[in-house]
């Protein structure tokens, strides 16, 4: 099935068509920068460009810097706190004519990943962290996701709040060479390493493509991977999410 995946981030706005099989993008990938203050009705303005950039009219999926519970935004690190308890399901849809299904960014490229990618087959606990303009997460145990974890706005114990001190925004806005910035991911890394026990984790995001230039300051015992589709996974993972979620309700049977 193809599904439009979208990626809404703190600087950009990205989608392609998904291939939801295979999770290869069946477009280029295009990216228009998120608007500033980036408020629900510019978002969902932005979406519909890209909607309409792809002349695309069928399913989308769409994955959103926040908590979300049955379609409402519950949280607002990196975008507008008029978000907080809006119905993105709802006020997406309604503004591009098509259904729309929202999950959170990091859920979206951990799905990506356990299904097609790093994370698939694996046995355990697996820990997708996003590195980008905040610090996301999601947790899969045996494969399945726990929802909604806002890992990255844990305290360390420096006092920082991790996303504050440790995310690719950081290392831009405080001006850290990579080998400087790398030292506070690894104290976040072996933070959650401490809390959680994983199996594995997957790094995802923009910085995920650098692995390389920071794998040498990873302490961790825990083996730690690129994701497969770096910063793609959230795409992809919107778009098997949005195909998911729509079979999901279809089949929800009404209450007596
Ligand atoms: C948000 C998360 C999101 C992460 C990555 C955090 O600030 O609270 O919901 O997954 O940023 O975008």
């Amino acid at each position: 099935m193809k599904v439009l995946g979208i990626d809404v981030g703190g600087s950009g706005i990205k989608g392609a068509v998904v291939d939801t099989k295979t999770g290869e993008l069946v477009t280029e990938r295009h990216r228009i920068p998120t608007p500033q203050p980036a408020m629900p009705s510019a978002v969902a303005a932005t979406i519909k460009e890209l909607v309409e950039h792809f002349d695309w009219k069928g399913l989308v999926g769409c994955g959103f810097p926040a908590a979300i519970t049955h379609g409402f935004a519950r949280t607002a690190a990196n975008i507008d706190k008029s978000f907080i308890n809006t119905n993105i399901n709802d006020l997406f849809s309604k503004t591009i004519g098509l259904e729309v299904y929202c999950v959170n960014d990091a859920d979206a490229a951990g799905e990506a990943e356990v299904c097609l990618g790093e994370g698939k087959g694996v046995d355990g606990t697996v820990i997708l962290v996003t590195i980008g303009t905040g610090l996301g997460t999601s947790i899969f145990v045996n494969g399945q996701l726990v929802p909604n974890t806002e890992l990255g706005h844990i305290y360390l114990d420096n006092g920082r709040e991790a996303e504050l001190y440790a995310s690719d925004a950081v290392r831009e806005r405080e001006n850290l060479k990579r080998k400087e910035w790398a030292p506070r991911f690894n104290h976040y890394l072996t933070t959650m390493e401490a809390l959680f026990w994983p199996d594995l984790f997957i790094l995802g995001g923009g910085a995920s493509k650098k692995l390389d230039r920071f794998a040498d300051a990873l302490t961790v015992k825990t083996p730690v991977v690129a994701a497969t589709m770096l910063n793609e996974a959230g795409i992809v993972g919107a778009a098997i999410y949005a195909q998911t979620e729509q079979k999901r309700l279809k089949e929800l049977k009404p209450l007596d």
